[in-house]
C-alpha cells in the first residue's frame, strides 16, 4: 500500500538532510520522556511512530522502559521476537515500524530483576547488537523518573531533540520541571511540550504559565481517547480518517521542530 506524505515531509525528505545520532544508519533520535510515570510516554512514543511513519519516514522504536516494557501492546504485536544472527539483533517489525523492547525478549510471568548499573550495561550492550538498519527517526521511550536509564541514555544517545509528555495537572508539571533541569545542563534541545490528556484536567493557567516560564511551546495535544479504555492497542484506534488526520498534524508539527533545530 502506498504511504501518503504530508506536504513538509515530502519538502524535507527530498533534502538530503545529514546523519546526525551517533548511531549506525540512525539520521534522528528523539527521547519522549516526562519524568512523571503514566502520563502517557508509551503512548505518545507510538503515536509519533505512526505518524512519522504516515509521513513517508522509515521509523524506529526503542522501548528503555527495563523494568514496565509494553510498547508491543500498545502496537498490537503479540508473538513476535527479535531474531538473533551472529551476535547481532534484527528489531521486530510491525506496521513497518521497527520495535526493540525487553517485554519481546522476556515473557510476561518473569519477573524483571535489575538494579541500576545492570539496567546501564544491559543499555549499552543493546545499542552495540541491536542493527536497526537504515532509520530516519528512531524514537526512545523512556522510563518514568530520571534515574539510571534516563542518566545512561543521555549519556550514550545524545538525542536530537527531547519530547516532554505531560499533563496539564500540577503533580505531573512539578516532575517534567525536574527533568527538564537536567535537559539544561546536558544541552538536550527540548522539540516541545505533548500536553496529553489535554480535556481531563482543569488547571490550564498552571500549564500555561508552565510553558511561557520555561520558554517552551506546546508540540500538540491529544484529548482522553475515550477508546483506551476498551483496548490498548493503538492501532485499532487510529484506524479512523479523522484520527488519520490528527496524525498528519503531529507529524508536521514534529518535522517543522526538528528541522528547525538541526
Ligand atoms: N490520551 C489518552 N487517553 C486515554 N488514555 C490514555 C491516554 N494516554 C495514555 N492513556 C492511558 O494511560 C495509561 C498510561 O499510559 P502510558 O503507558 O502511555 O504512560 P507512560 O507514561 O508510558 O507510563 P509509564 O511511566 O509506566 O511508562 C495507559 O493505560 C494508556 O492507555
Ligand atoms: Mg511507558
Amino acid at each position: 500500500m502506498e504511504e501518503k506524505t504530508c506536504p513538509s515531509a515530502e519538502k524535507f525528505f527530498k533534502k538530503e538532510f545529514k546523519k546526525h545520532t551517533g548511531i549506525k544508519d540512525v539520521r534522528f533520535t528523539l527521547a519522549v520522556g516526562s519524568g512523571k510515570g503514566g502520563v502517557g510516554k508509551t503512548t505518545i512514543s507510538a503515536i509519533l511512530a505512526l505518524a512519522l511513519k504516515k509521513a513517508g519516514y522509515l521509523v524506529g522504536i526503542f522501548d528503555l522502559d527495563f523494568y514496565g516494557p509494553n510498547i508491543n501492546l500498545v502496537l498490537g504485536i503479540e508473538k513476535k521476537k527479535p531474531f538473533i544472527e551472529f551476535g547481532k539483533i534484527k528489531p521486530v517489525s510491525s506496521y513497518n515500524i521497527k520495535i526493540i523492547s525487553l517485554a519481546l525478549m522476556i515473557s510476561e510471568k518473569e519477573p524483571i530483576f535489575m538494579r541500576g548499573l545492570m539496567a546501564s550495561k544491559l543499555l549499552q550492550e543493546l545499542i552495540q547488537k541491536v542493527e536497526w538498519g537504515p532509520l530516519d527517526f528512531l524514537i526512545l521511550d523512556l522510563p518514568p523518573g530520571t534515574g539510571d536509564i534516563f542518566l545512561t541514555m543521555l549519556d550514550l544517545f545524545n538525542p536530537e531533540g527531547f519530547i516532554l509528555v505531560t499533563t496539564p495537572h500540577k503533580l505531573a508539571i512539578s516532575d517534567a520541571k525536574r527533568t527538564l533541569a537536567i535537559l539544561k545542563e546536558n544541552n538536550i534541545p527540548v522539540l516541545g511540550v505533548v500536553k496529553n490528556m489535554s480535556d481531563f484536567f482543569e488547571d490550564e493557567t498552571s500549564f500555561q504559565e508552565f510553558l511561557s516560564k520555561q520558554k517552551l511551546s506546546l508540540l500538540f495535544e491529544i484529548p482522553v481517547l475515550k477508546e483506551l479504555s476498551k483496548t490498548e492497542n493503538l492501532i485499532e484506534v487510529f484506524n479512523s480518517s479523522k484520527k488519520q488526520k490528527i496524525l498528519e498534524h503531529i507529524a508536521e508539527r514534529v518535522l517543522e521542530k526538528v528541522f528547525r533545530i538541526h
